[in-house]
């Protein structure tokens, strides 16, 4: 599978450069640092562009329920691979930035604790940004954390939009053994902010 899925990827990121963002998929290593940012409390976990699926497999791994696994992939034949990889998990071929739409459509009985995202957040404008993490705090009423992986030194969040949402940036984790090396990053909503426009 491990072989399989690396080819697929890398032949997609020959077509799709931009939108795929890596030659190769995530390593285990940063897989897990990703899933370890989830909280400790029950609930729908959302997954943004999951590829070939190792975030997705991590999160599994690390107690995330079958049925409480959304994944959201844009490109058909990564939905196709993670459809028959995952056949016990919800997998939606659409577009992140569509984010609550496709999750209201479910009509989800579990609310959403977490949104864990292998999006290209970097090469996003500011609007684009603002868009994705509106639409995630809103599904997560603000509680849960926003979870994105970058192989940039700092933040691929832009400050104002950091700022507009009122989100504090943490980095969790820093994964030397992925290609290339990444950094975990997770954004919560503070309560000021919360409190004020929640
Ligand atoms: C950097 S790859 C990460 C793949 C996988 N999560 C991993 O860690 O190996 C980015 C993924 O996001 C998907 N993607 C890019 N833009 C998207 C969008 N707007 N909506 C849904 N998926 C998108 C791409 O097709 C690709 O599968």
């Amino acid at each position: 599978m491990k072989n399989n899925a690396e080819f697929v990827f890398f032949s997609k990121w020959l077509k799709s450069p931009m939108s795929v963002a890596s030659v190769t998929p995530s390593s285990t290593q940063l897989a897990k640092a990703m899933a370890s940012g989830l909280p400790d409390k029950e609930g729908l976990v959302i997954e943004l562009g999951g590829g070939t699926g190792p975030i997705t497999h991590a999160l599994l791994d690390a107690g995330v329920r079958p049925d409480h696994l959304v994944v959201i992939e844009r490109d058909p034949h990564f939905h196709r691979y993670l459809q028959k990889r995952f056949p016990d998990i919800k997998v939606l071929c659409g577009d992140a930035l569509q984010l609550t739409s496709l999750i209201e459509g479910l009509s989800a009985k579990a609310p959403t604790c977490a949104v864990v995202s292998g999006l290209p957040l970097l090469s996003m404008n500011a609007h684009t940004q603002k868009q994705l993490l509106k639409q995630s705090m809103h599904l997560t009423q603000g509680k849960g954390p926003f979870i994105q992986f970058s192989y940039s030194p700092s933040s691929p969040l832009k400050k104002t939009v950091e700022r507009e949402l009122g989100l504090a940036s943490r980095c969790v984790a820093q994964v030397w053994r992925n290609v290339p090396p990444a950094k975990v990053w997770v954004y919560e909503q503070n309560e000021a902010y919360q409190l004020r426009f929640g």
